[in-house]
């Protein structure tokens, strides 16, 4: 791993910090790229962002309360206003200079709280990753998180790595006829896409219960990841004989969209939060309860595996890995990074 503690980390993005459900009027001590952060809530309902560190004494202010917008210090009783400004000091009426704690750009989408703890002036709301099928009533929508005690590195490089799928999900998604089929990596940007088309096959047992086809179908699956910190993979079916188009994928009668947004929490331990979106049984919360209950038996398969890796380098840093054919969206990820790494400054310090 490059750099220091805080050099691993790419600052200017937009990161999920919380699910919206978390933020209440009860402040959520949360850490992100390293940085200690306070999370609440106004009493308008404003998603807030704070360094949970108060300037007079130290104290976390995610260990006090919240009061209409500001959030009092559980020591001395300062208040700290949604921009950290120092709004009232018990006992006095003068605000000394510097009482104030960094807050960090917000915004709300998807169903979760995102913070931008890069160059403030960055932050742009139009750099969140657009997702247009969100919120259409035509998709439905399944959701959790996980913690991984693991860098954000590897587990990058494992929505990069469809090879995987054979053997570490042979209980859940895996599918061995897969294994030997050659899969391709495109870059573009930040972007890097992994994945093939599998034509004139019989469909799979999900795609056969829920679009029942007469016959064979062409299926894709096709691995996203904008670095750093947004994968999705895109899988679906149509009858075989169909031109592989993007309007024929969004007719398809089977499509998934599996969206997975990772905030590195320290340098060895990342938030993962996922939700999918079906074009299948929509409202049906029997099968939402399905996907949710699949989707997290696969990535406690990740997370199993990832953990036990950390758990390896760990105790023996710096060994290289050998790299093999199925590693060529690694290869164009980490180059990825450590271009984004090599043109910023560390988080949590501008
Ligand atoms: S430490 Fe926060 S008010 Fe004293
Ligand atoms: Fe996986």
């Amino acid at each position: 791993m490059p750099g220091t503690a805080s050099g691993v980390f790419i600052g200017d993005e937009w990161y999920a910090v919380a699910a919206s459900a978390e933020l209440g009027p009860r402040p959520l001590a949360r850490t992100a790229l390293g940085v200690d952060l306070v999370l609440y809530r106004t009493a308008a309902g404003a998603a807030v962002v704070l360094r949970d560190r108060c300037p007079h004494r130290s104290a976390p202010l995610s260990m006090g309360e919240v009061d209409g917008d500001a959030i009092v210090c559980p020591y001395h009783g300062m208040h700290f206003g949604p921009d950290g400004r120092c709004a009232r000091v018990p006992g006095q009426a003068r605000i000394p200079p510097g009482a104030s704690v960094r807050s960090f750009p917000v915004l709300e989408r998807y169903g979760l709280v995102f913070a931008w703890l890069g160059e403030a002036a960055r932050a742009d709301p139009a750099l969140l990753h657009a997702i247009s099928a969100y919120g259409d009533p035509a998709w439905g929508t399944s959701r959790g998180y996980h913690h991984f005690r693991a860098s954000y590195l590897n587990i990058l490089d494992n929505l990069v790595d469809p090879a995987h799928t054979t053997f570490v999900h042979r209980r859940t998604i895996g599918n061995a006829a897969a294994a030997e089929v050659a899969i391709e990596a495109v870059e573009d940007g930040d972007l890097v896409r992994v994945g093939r088309w599998v034509d004139d096959a019989p469909p799979v047992p999900i795609v056969q219960r829920f679009a029942a086809p007469r016959g064979n179908v062409d299926r894709w699956q096709f691995y996203f990841l904008k670095v750093p910190s947004v994968s999705w993979v895109d899988f679906g079916a149509f009858d075989t004989g169909i031109a592989h188009t993007p309007e024929a994928q969004a007719r398809a009668p089977y499509r998934v969209l599996s969206y997975a947004f990772l905030t590195p929490e320290t340098a060895a331990s990342t938030h993962y939060f996922w939700f999918q979106l079906r074009n299948i049984a929509v409202d049906d919360p029997a099968v939402t309860a399905e996907f949710e209950a699949l989707y997290r038996a696969t990535f406690d398969e990740d997370k199993a595996l990832l953990e036990a890796v950390q758990r390896v380098e760990e105790r023996e840093p710096g060994v290289a890995p050998v790299r093999i054919a199925s590693d060529a969206g690694v290869a164009r990820l980490r180059r990825i990074i450590a271009r984004r790494l090599a043109g910023e400054a560390p988080p949590g310090e501008r």
